[in-house]
């Protein structure tokens, strides 16, 4: 039996609002775990790409899913930027919002309105290669010129500080000889975003993820009380 109440019985799917700004693999990785059974009681109510012509966005439509754009170019200032991405956040009435390759910095408004229930993904083992300039191919870059031996990717709650919210799942991946930083970047998401990502929220969908006072996560095992 799930564990999530909303997705019990079949009736009210826990619902995803997911964020993007590129390709959209992440968010492909969701769907395809939806179609397959895997995510069952979650649904994707919309994707909103911070990026005209996004991608991402193509994915949505071909799986019937409402596609927005909430750019920040399309607005004089941050502030009815933040407004809007809100006003078509909050109209997704979700359950939990998803960063899923999302590269603008998500409104301090935002992430005080849903207090951990926004999550992200980030292609490196948090705290290495995390925070301000580390987005896309340069954190693989930096891992390779490190000359680290195992990278990774983390999910995380999305606090106000970049990257340094609560971390909920990780996964390694080790470097190998003549790898580039695009051979590594896709190495990562094949081996550690597409898994950890979907797994986070079906994990959070069944309740079973809550954040301590001292700000870590605890998860708790399937069909454990408390
Ligand atoms: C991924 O590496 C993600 O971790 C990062 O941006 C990249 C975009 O991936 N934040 P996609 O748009 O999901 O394909």
């Amino acid at each position: 039996m799930s564990e999530n109440p909303k997705a019990a019985g079949g009736r009210d799917p826990f619902r995803l609002a997911v964020l993007v700004s590129g390709g959209g693999t992440n968010l492909q990785a969701i769907i395809d775990r939806i179609a397959d059974g895997s995510l069952g009681g979650v649904s994707i109510a919309a994707v909103i790409s911070t990026s005209p012509g996004a991608y991402a966005l193509e994915r949505a439509e071909k799986a019937g899913i409402p596609g927005f754009t909430v750019s920040p170019k399309q607005f004089g200032t941050r502030e009815d930027f933040s407004a809007a991405l809100r006003a078509k956040v909050d109209e997704a009435d979700p359950d939990l919002i998803v960063l899923a390759g999302c590269l603008t910095k998500i409104p301090a408004a935002l992430v005080e309105a849903y207090p951990n229930r926004i999550i992200n993904i980030h292609p490196a083992l948090i705290p290495s290669f995390s925070g301000k300039g580390f987005y896309g191919l340069r954190v693989h870059e930096a891992a390779l010129r490190r000359g680290v031996r195992v990278t990774g990717a983390t999910v995380h709650f999305v606090s106000e500080g970049l990257d340094e919210g609560p971390i909920i799942l990780q996964r390694a991946v080790e470097i190998r000889e003549g790898d580039t930083p695009e051979i590594l970047q896709r190495r990562v998401m094949e081996q550690a975003e597409w898994e950890i990502l979907p797994e986070a929220i079906r994990l959070i969908a069944e309740g079973r993820v809550s954040v301590g006072a001292e700000g870590t996560v605890r998860i708790r095992a399937a069909g454990q009380e408390s």
